[in-house]
């Protein structure tokens, strides 16, 4: 990955020049849309309830604690809070390091300020491996596979995660699904970027359960199609080695 493509992610994420829309779109606890605190936590409290509803499907036992996790681009934290008690630890890897720093002073607050474990992203998505010390139980992804430059990019964070993973680990990644709609399209260099980073990354369905199958992981399920957002969220486990 070229420094520019770093740049520009950095660039949105960590130094956009509306700290308040900055914070916003990183979905900061109290900052705009969520000073509403219940909607806040509700998008935790639905990636809790995904983990519960695979758990059963896959016929384990309720969650044996404890549990690693990793989340790609944790923001404000409104899933580390709903996965705290299931957790021993939880590593929270963010292109921006005011996004961890906020992640860590939430959890702090609730009690949990042991949880968590940031992971800078400075490089290229393998690079965490430097970083993550424990293999993992749990992957979780929501609202940031969108922000990526590429789906090439996507496809390295998964394989970079997945060489992290327990066989059986379980993950619960959204992503917004490529249908055709022009809105949706994936941009095709990185000069689009910082006018296109909400919608800078798509992948058609069938597309991202083959990408997680070549990524070392077995697609299970996919859930929630929401297609005024274009949002899908797939379930899948680590293959056994
Ligand atoms: C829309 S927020 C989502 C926050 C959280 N996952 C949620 O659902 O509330 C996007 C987050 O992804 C992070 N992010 C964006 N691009 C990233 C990348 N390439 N690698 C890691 N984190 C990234 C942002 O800094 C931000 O914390």
């Amino acid at each position: 990955m070229s420094t520019e493509v770093q740049q520009a992610i950095v660039g949105v994420w960590e130094k956009y020049e509306d700290e308040e829309w900055r914070k916003d779109q990183s979905h900061w606890r109290g900052v705009g849309r969520w000073k509403d605190d219940a909607r806040w936590q509700a998008i935790g409290q639905g990636t809790l309830a995904k983990f519960r509803m695979i758990w059963r499907h896959l016929g384990r036992p309720p969650f044996p604690e404890p549990l690693v996790a990793l989340e790609w681009g944790p923001g404000g934290g409104s899933n580390l809070l709903a996965m705290r008690r299931h957790c021993r630890a939880y590593f929270g890897v963010d292109i921006a390091a005011s996004n961890l720093a906020e992640c860590g002073r939430m959890i702090a607050e609730e009690g949990y300020g042991d949880l968590l474990r940031p992971v800078l992203l400075t490089a290229e998505p393998h690079t965490i491996a430097e970083s993550v010390t424990e293999k993992l139980d749990l992957f979780i992804s929501t609202a940031v596979f969108q922000h990526f430059p590429s789906k090439s990019y996507g496809g390295d964070v998964l394989k970079a995660v997945s060489g992290l993973c327990k066989p059986g680990a379980i993950g619960v990644v959204q992503i917004r699904y490529d249908n055709g709609n022009e809105k949706f399209a994936p941009i095709s260099e990185i000069s689009q970027y910082k006018k296109k980073h909400i919608t800078a990354n798509s992948y058609q369905i069938d597309e991202f359960w083959n990408l997680l199958r070549e990524s070392g992981f077995q697609p299970i399920m996919i859930s929630d199609i929401n297609s005024a957002v274009n949002y899908a969220t797939f379930y899948f486990q680590k293959s056994a080695a």
